[in-house]
């Protein structure tokens, strides 16, 4: 086969967690882009609509949009269901869902600190990012590994599934230490967690022709405050955050035949910053 041909995805049925978000939208639109058929699952039923058509007349392809939570195995079964009526077959899935905590718009800033951090939102947290990636995985992996075409997963982590969040870059002026705002413990449990549910499943169903990587990315650009830009850039070697389509290309790879002897990994894509 022709190596650029690798990346083609004609015909093939992708679902992406979190699909109507910022970066779901992306994979979304790469997918649509290789020819193959997206299929936005998020919990904002409307939000998946929305962009799954505005993908649809965009590149002129079937993109569904379905309001689906992943936290809770029946809502997962009945998704698949759905999509195996309309289309017989899956074929991707990208665990993008996360509850992503914007540290710098939070209004109770002091919560996200570790010692008030509340069991709650641990949990409410934990659900979304690691027990609804380990359903999708229970659930629509387990039906590609039954497939006999076999299936890719695609797990979204982090920078911060590799380093510590450096705290200093969230801080605020006047602020007492106790007040000061943290990027929260379940981010870094999550992601990390993450990496090693991709390891364990790759390892699991590495003879059932179901290959499972990951990608971890580094900050995208969204207009943040200029303070905290300037303190997360310095971290970067690059010199700057990521723009918001530069991971497409590198998930276009990792969800297509042109990554076909890998599983198992994780493809770092933070313009340098875990490297300092
Ligand atoms: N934005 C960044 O700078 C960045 C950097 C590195 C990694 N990431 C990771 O990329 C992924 C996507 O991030 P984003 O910035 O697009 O986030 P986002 O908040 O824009 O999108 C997340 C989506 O998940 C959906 N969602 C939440 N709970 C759900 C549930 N129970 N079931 C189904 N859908 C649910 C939300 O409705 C939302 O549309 C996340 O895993 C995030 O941690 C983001």
């Amino acid at each position: 086969m022709n190596t650029i041909d690798k990346y083609k995805l004609e015909g093939k049925i992708a679902i992406i967690t979190g699909g109507a978000g910022l970066l779901g939208v992306k994979h979304a639109e790469v997918i649509a882009e290789a020819k193959g058929i997206p299929i936005l699952w998020d919990i904002d039923l409307e939000s998946a609509q929305i962009k799954s058509q505005e993908i649809s007349d965009k590149y002129g392809t079937t993109c569904l949009g379905m309001g689906i939570d992943i936290t809770e195995t029946k809502f997962v079964k009945n998704g698949l269901k759905d999509v195996l009526d309309s289309f017989q077959r899956v074929d991707i899935l990208i665990n993008n869902a996360a509850n992503d905590p914007k540290v710098n718009e939070d209004s109770n800033l002091s919560l996200s600190r570790f010692e008030n951090f509340q069991h709650s939102v641990w949990q409410q947290d934990i659900d979304v990012g690691l027990t609804g990636a380990y359903l999708c995985c229970q659930v629509i992996g387990t039906y590609m590994s039954q497939q006999n075409t076999g299936g890719v997963i695609l797990n979204i982590a982090s920078d911060l599934g590799i380093i510590a969040p450096d705290q200093r870059i969230y801080r605020r002026e006047k602020l007492d230490e106790d007040k000061q705002p943290v990027k929260p413990i379940t981010y870094s449990v999550i992601k990390h967690g993450l990496i090693g549910m991709t390891k364990y499943l790759a390892t699991y169903w590495a003879d059932k022709n179901v290959r499972v990587n990951t990608i971890s990315p580094g900050g995208i650009f969204t207009n943040q405050p200029q303070d905290f830009v300037k303190k997360l850039t310095s971290l970067i070697p690059m010199g700057r955050m990521a723009r918001v389509d530069e991971y497409k290309a590198a998930v276009l790879f990792l969800i297509s035949d042109a990554s076909s002897y890998m599983t198992g990994a994780n493809l770092i894509v933070d313009g340098g910053r875990t490297c300092w």
